[in-house]
C-alpha cells in the first residue's frame, strides 16, 4: 500500500525525527552517487546541522550503487540507504523512501547531479516560508534546459500541453509539472493513497496531496556526465495513462470549474485585444490582396495579415492585458520567448479553428458564419487558457 502517514517514532526502524527527508532514487548511478552525496550533505549541514536525512533508495542497481552508498554511511552519519529487491519503478522508489522517512518535510532529487544541488536552498526557505509544495521549475526564472534537441523539447512540451488539456486543474498549477526535484510536506499527504506510474511522481502529488501554496525556483537541468537515462518510450505510455487515471479518480466538474480560476477581466482584455487583430488582419489583408492596393496573392496576403494581427495583438496583450506580469519580467529576451511562444500556440490556433469550422459546418450541419462564430469563440479560450499557462505565467 502506497500511503504516507504521521511519522511514528515508535516504530522499529525509525529512531528520532527530524525535519527534512531527502530521497534520492537511484538506478546505476554508481559513478554518480559519492559526489552528489557529498554536495548535498556539505550544503545540508551548513542549514540544518543534523536536522536531515538523505535516503538513497536504490532498485538492486547491477553496478552495486546501493553498496556504493552503503559504504559511505560511515563518512555521513545523515545518510541512509534502501535497497530493494522486489519492487522496481521511479515513483515507487520516491514513495518508499517518502515512507521510512523521519521528517516533516519531504523531498527528491535525482542521483545522476542533472538538479543542480544549490537550488535545494531556495527550495528549503520556499517551505520555511510557508509553501506546502516547493518545485525546482525548468520553465520559470532563470531554468532552462542545458543542450536538448529540438524533439526532445518539443515532446516535453507536447506532454505538457497534452496534461493541461486532459488534467487543467493539476498540470495547469505548476510551471514544470515533469519536474523531479521538489519538496512537499507530509502534512499534505497524510492519509492519501499514491498509486502513481512510471516517472511522473509530482503529478500524483498534485492530483492527490492537500495542496494550497506552491512556490517554484528556476533551475536549469544540466546534462548528464555519468551513465545513462532510464527514459525510453514505455514513460511515455505510462504519463498518458497516468494523466487519464487520475483524471478518471477526480470526476466532478463542479470542482474543475472552481480550480480552472479563470481571470475574467484578462479574458475580457484578452478578447478586446483579439476583435483589435481582426481589424488589422482585414485592414492589411486589403492592403495586399485587392486588386486597387498591391494585388497579391489571397495566400501569401493572408498569411501576410495573419502574423501581422498576431504581431499587434501580442504588443497589446504583453502591454495591457498581461501588464501586470510583464512588469515582473522586463527585457527584450524575454519578451522574445513570450511572442514566439504566443505566435506558436496562435498559429495552431489557426489550424484548431479550420478544423472546428469544418466539423461544424460539413460534419454537424450548422450554418456557416454561426459555426465560424463557435469555432473562432473555442480558440480564443484555446489561445487565452495555452497563453495563461505558457506565455503569461504568474
Ligand atoms: N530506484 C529507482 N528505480 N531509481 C530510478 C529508476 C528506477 O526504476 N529509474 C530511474 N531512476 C533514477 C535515476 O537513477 C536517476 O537518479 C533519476 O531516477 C532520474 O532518472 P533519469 O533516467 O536520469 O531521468 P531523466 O534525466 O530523463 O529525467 C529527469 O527529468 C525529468 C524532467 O524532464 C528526472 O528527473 C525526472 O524525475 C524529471 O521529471
Ligand atoms: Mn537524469
Amino acid at each position: 500500500l502506497l500511503q504516507i502517514d504521521h511519522y511514528d517514532p515508535h516504530d522499529d526502524l525509525k529512531t528520532d525525527s527530524v525535519w527534512f527527508s531527502l530521497i534520492v532514487p537511484t538506478y546505476n548511478e554508481g559513478k554518480n552517487i559519492a559526489a552528489l552525496i557529498r554536495l548535498l550533505t556539505t550544503m545540508l549541514d551548513q542549514v540544518l546541522w543534523d536536522n536531515y536525512e538523505l535516503i538513497v533508495v536504490d532498485d538492486d542497481s547491477p553496478d552495486l550503487t546501493w553498496k556504493i552508498a552503503q559504504g559511505l554511511m560511515s563518512e555521513y552519519p545523515q545518510l541512509r540507504v534502501m535497497r530493494r529487491c522486489s519492487e522496481r519503478g521511479l515513483s515507487t522508489a520516491v514513495i518508499r523512501g517518502w515512507q521510512a522517512a523521519r521528517g516533516e518535510i519531504l523531498g527528491v532529487i535525482d542521483g545522476d547531479l542533472q538538479h543542480p544541488p544549490d537550488i535545494l536552498l531556495s527550495l528549503l526557505t520556499q517551505i520555511q516560508q510557508g509553501a506546502d509544495l516547493a518545485v525546482a521549475s525548468r520553465h520559470v526564472g532563470e531554468g532552462g534546459v542545458s543542450n536538448w534537441s529540438l524533439t526532445r523539447r518539443f515532446l516535453s512540451r507536447g506532454a505538457q500541453i497534452l496534461g493541461l488539456l486532459l488534467l487543467p486543474n493539476v498540470i495547469g498549477r505548476v510551471s514544470d509539472p515533469m519536474s523531479g526535484y521538489f519538496l512537499v510536506r507530509r502534512q499534505t499527504l497524510i492519509g492519501k493513497r499514491l498509486s502513481p506510474l512510471g516517472y511522473k511522481i509530482l503529478i500524483e502529488v498534485l492530483g492527490r496531496g492537500n495542496i494550497d501554496k506552491i512556490a517554484e525556483s528556476g533551475y536549469v537541468f544540466r546534462e548528464r556526465k555519468e551513465g545513462n537515462s532510464k527514459v525510453t518510450w514505455k514513460q511515455y505510455i505510462e504519463y498518458l495513462h497516468h494523466l487519464l487515471r487520475l483524471r478518471l479518480s477526480q470526476g466532478r466538474v463542479g470542482r474543475l470549474k472552481r480550480s480552472l480560476k479563470i481571470p475574467i477581466s484578462q479574458l475580457i482584455r484578452f478578447c478586446l485585444v483579439g476583435l483589435s487583430g481582426v481589424f488589422v488582419d482585414m485592414a492589411i489583408f486589403y492592403l495586399f490582396s485587392d486588386p486597387n492596393a498591391l494585388g497579391w496573392g489571397l495566400t501569401r496576403s493572408k498569411i501576410i495579415a495573419a502574423e501581422v494581427a498576431i504581431i499587434n495583438n501580442f504588443f497589446w496583450n504583453d502591454r495591457w492585458t498581461f501588464g501586470h506580469i510583464t512588469a515582473n519580467q522586463p527585457g527584450w529576451s524575454m519578451r522574445l520567448k513570450r511572442f514566439l511562444k504566443f505566435n506558436v500556440i496562435c498559429l495552431a490556433g489557426l489550424i484548431l479553428n479550420v478544423f472546428i469550422l469544418n466539423f461544424l459546418f460539413n460534419v454537424v450541419g450548422i450554418n456557416r458564419y454561426l459555426a465560424n462564430f463557435i469555432a473562432i469563440g473555442l480558440v480564443t479560450i484555446w489561445n487565452f487558457w495555452l497563453n495563461i499557462k505558457l506565455s503569461w505565467r504568474t
